[in-house]
């Protein structure tokens, strides 16, 4: 086996947690010594961005047809709103003398080890150059400023991570959740956009080096050692085209299709970066620096090397992309009046769920299944087949028996999870509109809250769920696939979260569950099947002790 999968393999098998022991993670936490959830560049010209809050007309069921939605303008305000309603803060809370901001992204622990970038290549709402965005001042740092206009006037967005943010809390199994953070920041990035009537378009083929190159985090001297970022994802805005219209209704429409060179991706080695990358590069190499990052604060006490090895193992480099998209089908209506800047800014996590609720309406369970299909709006921007499916603890849900339930993302992959699962699950369709499957009946509830490392918020609500990878076929492609996994995980999330608000319910992200147990009760065996993350939705119970604050009062203050 290649040594890099093998490390990535090593890494992700060391780091399950199990019912005898938790992954490797720090066994005191000095509150005190957080990091700072805040980077900042010193050094660097700040570019304060307009006022937040401004609600926007369209409604969060507008955005399942984005091409209906009137594309605004390129302007600062504009931009700034696609910042906020991505990564910008949306409320504060506080118990007692403790005080901590949420955000539109959700991230595990409430850590944030995403850090946000823009690129402008020259418009007139901001300077060409690069840009960190800082959500608690809603401003933007100039780190570069390229010395000309580039001729194509666009707007990108790059994201990174720093690991260590994460991994002082989690230790060893860090590395994970910083690839769900980065798929959840992808999925509100793709929201806040659609709400703009912009859409989000992936740059896939660069390398890892190449973002870092843009993003400047190949300037190692302007980080503190063991805070540096990793790259992740290279995005450009399209700010003025539609996403691609959708079929004309009635047509007959395969539910997948394969456009353009087929599903694989080749490892280029000889690949021509395109001429548009290229010139970025070139325009942030040759362009004037700025600042250096400030300490995160904290003191290192904990080493966690394995994550530097499979951050290592796992770099991507320059790769010739398929141009692949599933087509767009109908999707179920959602009952949401809601505008979409009001879903976007209320999406919290539930800390509790009221176990005694009332079923779930069956019509809003299968509008939130139907949203995570690969053939939404949403999913628009991910231009691979889908690898991760859903295993569905149903708990709550009006019209269906409490039980186990599959949801394969792609026709394709029903045999093979059938073939790979207990040879007892029926199997049995459940609906017409969505491709749902009955495995087994049951109250599953205890063993759900036992596999969920004893959450009651896997057991109290309507339903949770694991989601299951194509893990084995993927990583034996490419080590960095393992990230690409998570990031699919993370983008699912985000629309789970999203539409959990729409439906009037919560839902909550889960990345602690006992992987092999997990597999166990399912009927995985090997590595062919993984599951990558976990997630629960119901009607969550408010924590009346918590005082909420709105999200930029403290700039008024200021002011
Ligand atoms: C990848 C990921 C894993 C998470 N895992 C858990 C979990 O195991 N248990 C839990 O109670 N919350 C979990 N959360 C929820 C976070 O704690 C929550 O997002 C964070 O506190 C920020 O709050 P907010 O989502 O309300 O903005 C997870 C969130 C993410 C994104």
């Amino acid at each position: 086996m290649n040594k890099q999968i093998e490390t990535v393999i090593n890494y992700h098998n060391r780091t399950k947690h199990s019912l005898e022991r938790y992954a490797k993670g720090p066994e005191t936490l000095d509150w005190e010594d957080q990091p700072d959830q805040f980077r900042h560049f010193s050094g660097c010209e700040i570019i304060t961005l307009p006022t937040p809050g401004a609600e926007l007309e369209p409604l969060f069921a507008d955005l399942d047809k984005p091409e209906t939605i009137p594309a605004q303008p390129l302007t600062r305000i504009n931009v700034g709103l696609l910042l906020e309603l991505a990564f910008g803060l949306s409320a504060w809370k506080q118990f007692g003398p403790s005080r901590w901001a949420l955000r539109c992204n959700p991230s595990s622990g409430n850590l944030h080890p995403t850090e946000a970038y823009l690129i402008s290549t020259g418009a007139d709402y901001i300077a060409p150059g690069v840009y960190h965005y800082v959500s608690h001042d809603h401003s933007l740092e100039q780190r570069c400023r390229f010395s000309d206009n580039l001729i194509d006037s666009d707007l990108l967005i790059g994201l990174s991570s720093v690991h260590w943010r994460e991994a002082w809390k989690y230790g060893e199994r860090a590395y994970r959740y910083c690839q769900h953070d980065t798929g959840h920041a992808l999925g509100a990035l793709r929201y806040a956009a659609a709400t703009l009537g912009w859409s989000v378009e992936l740059q896939a083929d660069c390398s890892d080096e190449d973002i870092a190159r843009l993003l400047g985090l190949d300037r190692t001297d302007d980080f503190k050692k063991r805070e540096q970022e990793y790259p992740d994802i290279l995005c450009r805005i399209n700010t003025n085209c539609g996403i691609s219209p959708p079929l004309p209704s009635g047509e007959a429409c395969p539910e997948l299709s394969r456009r353009g060179r087929g599903e694989g991706f080749q490892k280029s080695t000889n690949h021509e970066r395109p001429q548009y990358i290229k010139d970025l590069i070139e325009a942030a190499q040759s362009g004037a620096w700025f600042g250096k990052a400030d300490s995160l604060r904290a003191y290192h006490l904990y080493n966690w090397p394995i994550i530097d090895e499979v951050a290592i193992a796992a770099t991507k480099p320059q790769t010739e992309e398929p141009a692949w998209q599933a087509v767009r089908q109908p999707l179920l209506t959602s009952r949401c009046t809601k505008t979409a800047t009001a879903i976007i800014r209320q999406r919290r996590s539930a800390q509790q769920f009221d176990g005694k609720m009332s079923p779930m309406p069956q019509a809003d369970f299968y509008r939130l299944l139907a949203a995570v299909l690969p053939t939404t709006a949403a999913f628009e921007l991910w231009p691979w087949p889908p690898k991760i499916h859903l295993f569905i603890f149903v708990h709550r849900v009006d019209g269906l028996a409490p039980g186990l339930y599959a949801l394969p993302r792609s026709p394709d992959a029903l045999p093979t999870l059938q073939a790979a699962t207990l040879a007892d699950f029926d199997w049995q369709p459940v609906s017409d509109d969505i491709p749902l499957y009955h495995l087994d009946t049951g109250d599953c509830r205890v063993v759900v809250k036992t596999l969920s490392c004893h959450q009651p918020i896997a057991s109290d609500s309507a339903f949770s769920l694991g989601m299951v990878a194509e893990f084995g076929a993927s990583l034996a492609v490419a080590p960095w696939l393992y990230r690409r996994l998570f990031w699919e995980c993370g983008l699912i999330g985000q629309t789970l979260y999203l539409e959990a608000e729409a439906a009037g319910v919560r839902g909550t992200g889960i990345g602690c569950y006992f992987d092999d147990s997990v597999h166990e009760l399912l009927g995985f065996k090997g590595n062919q099947f993984q599951s990558l993350y976990h997630f629960t939705v119901g009607k969550p119970l408010e924590d009346k002790r918590l005082e909420t604050f709105p999200a930029y009062g403290h700039l008024n203050d200021i002011d």
